[in-house]
């Protein structure tokens, strides 16, 4: 459905606007632009979980070829304790201000040469010694540190009489679900090259948001915004791993105040698992009970995960109880376990992701357990209106995702038995599971000027880490502007702080919130043409248009099916299809969306197969920080995927968008793991679906890496 009716770009499928730059290598990245007389800083990284640095013997390092100097806690620049994030102060950016080592691959001094292979060669030359203190890395759901999670992304739900719903529940499905920790893996490494020139700091930056890192670095050094102008054009992936300012912009910016250059830092690989960001682990205990014709009476879904002392952050898994189902009794409570370790970070559709693993795969289950097809246990059970808030809902298109993929999957051919279908040795199972992400707006900024020579430049604070957000917004302001993109009449400026306020590529709200800042931008230049011989810019900040308490539930949808077969030699799963229906609004560019929604699809089956970090008990490290021992999903392990979009307009947006960044990766894990149990009739409630869970499956590792005995 397309109803605006000036539309021509928006709607078209067009490539990406810097796609030749990127496959030529033209486009430069944090730690590929040209810069002279630069340094180049090298992290040394603490290799205990817990303690106290005794000493840092630097002698032998700063006789090294070509080093200029060592930053540690001793000598670094001071940075304001009070800097932070959306919940307060943020210790993970206080680097190098204290001897206290909180987790295994802290930042503990930077070494500064003239080349990276220097500044290398003397980071391993540097002699530290700790005091080693007793670690916790013992995540589980009874921990006895754990406390409730912070609210701020909205309140618990206990609705009904969770006792009397249960009572009277035909059936009960009472699991546990685990997944592990979990890293972004952007294919850039996390850089930035950073220099001073009076008393203003300027970067480079691979992030998520250029402006929001300018406003915490300008708090952690103490001056003004406007003293700090971080660019961020062109950013391999980010994956929710990059919307923090990271270590290597705070630390090459104190040691380009220190050394009076400029200085660039790109981490290792290595360094990207242990110092950058993770998703934690989660551990989700789930109750689901319904009558005995399927209509469910209860939801009760508690939610635990890790995090670290040093900041406040939030695994929203429990959000989707909330939302996708009618139920009497729901009831959520998501706990927060503070353990010695990087401190996390949203990933790949945060809460959600891991969230709607537990949930969704409990469902299967109790339509296992009614013997009902687990497409029409979904379907008895859509709620009328949001159960827990009560509000309506805004643009609720899930059925027609289930109903237009179980159409196209050929769902209503299968045999809904376990371990029905066998081919030589592969065990072939199909398995569905549906989700909703939360969809919004915040705001932003944006200018548009119209040219003398009647082309027009567009200014926002936007970034595009991949996703092809230049070009959609290029669309939205042709649309806007009433102009076409054809003719390369506009100009699309973004990935720079200077450029205005605006909401990072995070949270699927990127696109949603700069276009809204375009298109009131383009209304006040319209308004505003005068002499076409002087170009006239227009700005807008839709701060004071954004309604927080918005009256109705604003959320995306999927319905993903997939077909696996297992191999009950080796325990090898192969995915054989997979397939997304999804509502997501008006789609800006079905060509960009499509392949948006793929990766995350894509990015699903690698969690629910591959991805897990694995930690040593004793030191705490993780043993497998690199792609030789962290497997993310590559060519041969991913098949055919389709996704698509069903018709939708989002009434609640001016355009009709909503965003579409994550709810391809949510969901996918439980239709595979769903899938798995319909071909070998045992469930995986243990992420990933390694080869050992599926041929032992009495047998179950935790993810703390102990063997247990069920
Ligand atoms: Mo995203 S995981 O909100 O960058």
């Amino acid at each position: 459905m397309n109803t605006d009716p000036t539309s021509g770009a928006v709607g078209a499928p067009r490539s990406r606007i810097e796609g030749r730059l990127k496959v030529t290598g033209a486009a430069r990245y944090a730690s590929d632009v040209p810069m002279p007389d630069l340094a180049h800083g090298w992290m040394v990284t603490a290799t205990i979980s817990r303690g106290r640095i005794r000493d840092i013997d630097a002698a032998g390092t700063l006789a090294m070829p070509g080093v200029l100097g060592v930053l540690d806690h001793r000598n670094a620049p001071r940075l304001n304790p009070r800097a932070g994030n959306y919940f307060g102060p943020d210790g993970s950016l206080q680097l190098l201000q204290d001897d206290v080592i909180p987790y295994a691959g802290r930042p503990i001094a930077l070494v500064v040469a003239e080349t990276p292979e220097q500044a290398r060669a003397a980071a391993a030359a540097l002699r530290v010694t700790c005091d080693v203190e007793p670690h916790d890395l013992d995540f589980h759901l009874e921990h006895p540190a754990a406390r409730p999670a912070s609210t701020a992304f909205g309140p618990e739900a206990d609705t009904g009489d969770m006792d009397a719903e249960l009572a009277a529940a035909a059936v009960v499905v009472d699991e546990r679900y685990c997944t592990p920790e979990e890293s972004h893996s952007a294919l850039e490494p996390h850089a930035a090259t950073v220099w001073w020139e009076d008393g203003h700091v300027y970067a480079v930056d691979s992030n998520q948001g250029a402006f929001s890192v300018s406003e915490v670095l300008a708090a952690l050094w103490s001056i003004d915004r406007e003293r700090v102008h971080i660019r961020a054009e062109h950013v391999g992936g980010g994956f929710g791993g990059k919307v923090a300012c990271g270590p290597p912009v705070i630390l090459a910016s104190m040691a380009a105040e220190r050394f009076g250059r400029p200085v660039r830092i790109a981490v290792t690989r290595e360094q990207v698992f242990e110092a950058t960001a993770s998703r934690p682990p989660t551990e989700q205990s789930i109750r689901v009970g319904a009558d005995a014709d399927g209509r469910l009476l209860v939801i009760h879904h508690r939610a635990a995960y890790a995090l670290s002392p040093l900041a406040e952050y939030i695994e929203w898994c429990t959000e989707q109880a909330k939302i996708l189902y009618a139920a009497p009794a729901i009831r959520t409570q998501l706990t927060a376990v503070p353990l010695d370790i990087l401190p996390p970070a949203s990933m790949r559709g945060p809460g959600a992701t891991p969230g709607s693993f537990a949930l969704e795969s409990a469902i299967d289950e109790v339509a296992e357990r009614l013997e009902m097809d687990p497409l029409d246990l979904r379907l008895r059970n859509q709620p009328m209106v949001a159960p827990v808030s009560g509000l309506s809902f805004s643009s609720r298109r899930l059925v027609s995702c289930l109903r237009e993929g179980a159409r196209r999957f050929g769902w209503t051919a299968r045999d809904r038995r376990p371990r029905s279908r066998r081919e030589g040795p592969w065990l072939i199972g199909s398995g569905m599971a549906t989700t909703s992400f939360g969809a919004g707006v915040f705001p932003s900024s944006a200018s548009i000027t119209a040219e003398k020579d009647e082309t027009f430049t567009v200014s926002i604070g936007a970034s595009d880490i991949g996703t092809g957000a230049r070009t959609a917004l290029t669309a939205v302001a042709a649309d806007a502007l009433g102009v076409g993109t054809d003719k390369i009449r506009i100009r699309i400026r973004i990935g720079d702080s200077d450029l205005g306020m605006a909401w990072g590529a995070g949270g699927s709200r990127g696109t949603t919130s700069w276009s809204f800042a375009i298109l009131e931008a383009a209304k006040k230049l319209r308004d505003n043409l005068g002499d076409p011989a002087r170009p006239v810019t227009a700005t807008a900040d839709t701060t004071a248009m954004i309604n927080f308490q918005p009256d109705r539930e604003r959320q995306t949808y999927s319905a993903v099916f997939t077909e696996v077969a297992v191999d009950t030699a080796t325990g090898e799963v192969r995915v054989r299809r997979l397939l997304g229906m999804f509502a997501v609004g008006r789609v800006i560019n079905p060509l960009l969306a499509r392949s948006q929604v793929i990766g995350g699809m894509i990015m699903g089956l690698s969690m629910a197969l591959h991805e897990e970090s694995l930690r040593d008990p004793r030191t705490g490290r993780q043993t497998n920080g690199d792609f030789a021992g962290y497997h993310i999903a590559a060519h041969a392990d991913v098949p055919d995927i389709e996704a698509d979009f069903v018709p939708d307009y989002e009434p609640q947006d001016p355009s009709g968008f909503n965003g579409l960044g994550e709810i391809g990766t949510a969901g996918t894990a439980a239709a595979i793991a769903n899938a798995v149990w319909h071909a070998t009739g045992t469930r995986q409630r243990i992420l990933p679906i390694r080869l050992d869970r599926v041929l032992e499956p009495a047998t179950t590792v935790d993810i703390a890496g102990e063997l247990r005995v069920a």
